[in-house]
């Protein structure tokens, strides 16, 4: 075991080319803010206490964006540069032993593995410093690495110059700086004073700590990464669409991988979070968000939603339905077009057909609304057949008020319950009824107009219509 490392995020620029109100690490990518995919990645390597962020524009918001981490954080207040960002840290972070990784937030494709591969090279080799490189075909706008040697070959880093300050010869070198470094702590903090701010923006670069390092007698090393796309940070809007779909495309490869069917899977959204069990089929144009679970053997229909909710196996979602905050147990089917707004829990083999509206509700086992219908604030015992167009009168202008229905109670079509209401097990709602008063257990419920038939009442309008003769009262 190697000695620990510690890992600084810097997180402190505001992105004004994202030209928006909020910090730059706030957008998220692949369901998670892009500083939550740094933090979680940083969490794999690192325990809390060894985990800080530099934060500076809108440091609030950003803190409490990762406040469940136990990460910890240095305030940054005005950003004069990459190496004044871990400077000003010193007092959090230079008695803290081992190494030193530096990471960006605006960078979250990062895998722990290649994050893994810099703390082995640094941490086995002798260098005082590793930092992450590559081979770019352009690689305008990054800091080109200044080897003694060919690159390929390994040759130590003497400098990395950025693009603004590099001669023709120097631009011409196609090895990047990433901007990902692991350091020996103790060299780090004995050498950080040297960076001075000579430079056009009067900037402190981070970058010059290999010139620095070198001078004093230590090495510097790179590591070369395959695909620079892993380091890719982002400044704009058109960046972060470009993540969000590595970051959805990395999703769909595990889940496939695991066993998953996405259908036209380039279509399918599904955060980070989220798990499928095996056999699952996800139809076209579907999201699956939040902190989702989903077991074996389901399928999700075409467009559907599904957010922060739980499905068990052999789950049946139809078509354009939307699942929030709701759990659904095994064998339950939903949809197609059907709404579980949030809260619900419906329970195994349950049936929620097309245009059925649920908050709040449980459904137990085996209770079935199958078309047109609001439920909300109710307890469904098992069995409960709902009618069409049954409607929870629940919300009386200043408070909500609950239903609850017995046992194998059916409810007709069309049947308004006026909440706060207590149906019994077995009971009969007469379809139309307006139901305002608790129904005892196994009685039948009618509270509607009663019918009367006048024979021949329409033939008779009829003949009016076509002699102009006034039909008689009583007719
Ligand atoms: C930096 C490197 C460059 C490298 C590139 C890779 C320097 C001087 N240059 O340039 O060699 O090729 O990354 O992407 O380091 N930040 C702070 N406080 C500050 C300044 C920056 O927290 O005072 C944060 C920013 O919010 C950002 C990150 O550090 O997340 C990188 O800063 P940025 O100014 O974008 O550096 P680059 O110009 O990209
Ligand atoms: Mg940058």
């Amino acid at each position: 075991m190697h000695k620990p490392v510690t890992i600084v995020i810097l997180a402190a620029g505001l992105g004004t080319r994202m030209k928006s109100r909020h910090a730059k690490v706030l957008h998220r990518a692949g369901g998670k803010t892009l500083l939550q995919h740094v933090v979680d990645t940083a969490l794999a390597l690192a325990p809390p206490e060894r985990i800080f962020a530099v934060v500076g524009h809108q440091a609030e918001q950003v803190r409490q964006s990762v406040a469940g981490a136990g990460i910890g954080f240095i305030e940054q207040t005005e950003q004069k540069g990459t190496g004044h960002a871990v400077m000003i840290g010193r007092d959090s972070l230079a008695h803290l032993d081992g190494y030193l990784m530096v990471l960006y937030g605006d960078s979250p494709l990062l895998r722990a593995d290649t994050l893994r591969r810099l703390i082995a090279q640094e941490t086995e080799g002798g260098a005082a410093g590793v930092l992450m490189s590559a081979q770019m075909d352009d690689p305008t706008g990054y800091g080109r690495v200044i080897r003694d040697g060919d690159s390929r070959s390994g040759g130590l880093v003497l400098d990395v110059v950025e693009q603004k300050a590099a001669t023709p010869e120097q631009l011409a070198i196609r090895e990047a700086n990433m901007g990902i470094y692991c350091f020996r702590a103790d060299l780090f903090w004995k050498h950080v004073d040297e960076i001075q701010p000579n430079n056009p923006a009067r900037e402190y670069y981070l970058t010059d700590m290999p010139a620095i390092l070198t001078r004093a007698g230590h090495t510097v090393e790179a590591m070369l990464i395959d695909d620079p796309g892993e380091a890719l940070g982002i400044n704009d809007r058109a960046q972060l669409a470009r993540v969000d779909a590595i970051f959805r495309e990395r999703k769909r490869s595990d889940l496939m991988a695991a066993g998953v069917t996405l259908i036209k899977p380039e279509t399918i959204t599904i955060d980070s979070a989220v798990e499928i069990g095996m056999d699952t089929i996800v139809e076209p144009f579907a999201q699956i968000l939040g902190a989702t679970t989903v077991g074996e053997n389901c399928r999700i229909g075409a467009c559907s939603i599904i957010q922060d909710s739980r499905l068990g196996d052999d789950v049946d979602i139809g078509a354009f339905t939307l699942v929030n905050a709701s759990v659904l147990e095994r064998g339950v089917s939903a949809g197609p077009y059907a709404r579980l707004r949030m809260g619900n829990h419906v329970e195994a083999g349950a049936h929620i057909g097309n245009f059925v509206e649920l908050k709040k509700t449980r459904l137990r086992a085996g209770a079935k609304a199958g078309h047109l219908a609001y439920l909300g604030d109710a307890d469904i015992g098992a069995k409960v057949n709902i009618g069409a167009g049954t409607i929870t009168c629940n919300y009386d202008g200043y408070k909500k008020h609950p239903t609850q229905i017995g046992e194998g109670a059916f409810i007709g079509s069309n049947s308004t319950l006026v909440a706060p209401l207590e149906i019994g097990a077995g009971a009969y709602v007469a379809a139309g009824s307006v139901v305002t008063q608790d129904v005892p257990p196994d009685a039948l419920a009618i509270g509607r107009g009663h019918q009367e038939n006048k024979p021949e009442w329409a033939m008779k309008r009829r003949k009016l219509a076509r002699t102009g003769a006034p039909i008689q009262s009583g007719d």
